[in-house]
């Protein structure tokens, strides 16, 4: 991020609007290498200064990385003409800087969503060459079992043709609960996987993604700003080729 304004600089972490970051300034709360600075249009270069909110040191990434526990219920989409979006569930300052969701979960799926506003990311984390891969736990109709486990892990022909890459199956207790791991992302895939199996799937939620597991902490439609590890565990992965 370049020299700019410190209210530009500040609402651009996502965290205040730039109403609020102005309050913060006039609160005397903002200080750019040890100086408080008084006038919210003064320009500050974030490489060189260390900025401080409060007196924490504040990361000017030029992107933004939400953890989003997804409830069932919203669409995974930046915007729709009729029903709500999960992008409704972030503050208006958020939703300005354009992030969108990595991946699509259904409109009932739950669980583990990761938003950005940083294309390359992204793309990477969902190229089909990277194989990154997906937990999610899937309760059933009837019980998941052995064959079912086998089928899955050979490569799983959908109904339509469509052939899936091998998948992971576990039983969890009596079979009606499973863990189902992906490599790819196609559409409904659990869902038609299973159903292929004669086990309709009765709820869906995903736990992981790659590295990033869902913070048991966060209640269904709350979220927070992925941590530095987490992140660093990301790019990492999205990186690798
Ligand atoms: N597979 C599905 O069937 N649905 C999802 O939402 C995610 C994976």
């Amino acid at each position: 991020m370049s020299i700019d304004r410190i209210d530009k600089l500040l609402s651009a972490t996502g965290r205040w609007s730039r109403k609020e970051v102005k309050e913060l300034v006039r609160q005397g709360r903002v200080q750019a290498g040890g100086r408080t600075v008084l006038r919210p249009e003064e320009k500050v270069d974030p490489a060189a200064l260390p900025l401080t909110v409060d007196g924490a040191a504040l990361d000017c990434a030029p992107f933004v990385y939400v953890m989003l526990h997804k409830p069932a219920g919203l669409l995974s989409a930046t915007e729709d003409r009729n029903q709500p979006t999960v992008l409704d569930l972030l503050p208006p300052e958020l939703k300005r800087r354009g992030l969108f969701p990595v991946g699509r979960l259904d409109k009932d799926t739950t669980g583990l969503l990761l938003l950005t506003d940083d294309g390359t990311l992204a793309h990477n984390l969902l190229s089909p060459k990277k194989h990154v891969d997906k937990l999610y736990r899937a309760q059933v109709e009837g019980r998941v079992d052995e064959a079912d486990r086998a089928a899955l892990a050979g490569g799983l022909a959908l109904g339509d043709g469509t052939v899936c890459l091998p998948a992971g199956l576990e039983p969890v207790g009596d079979g009606s609960v499973c863990l189902v791991t992906l490599h790819e992302g196609k559409y409904h895939q659990v869902k038609r996987m299973l159903a292929a199996r004669g086990k309709p799937v009765v709820s869906l939620h995903r736990l992981a993604m790659g590295p990033l597991t869902l913070d048991q902490g966060l209640e269904p439609g709350k979220w927070r700003f992925l941590t530095a590890q987490e992140l660093e565990e990301l790019c990492r992965l999205g990186a690798a080729t």
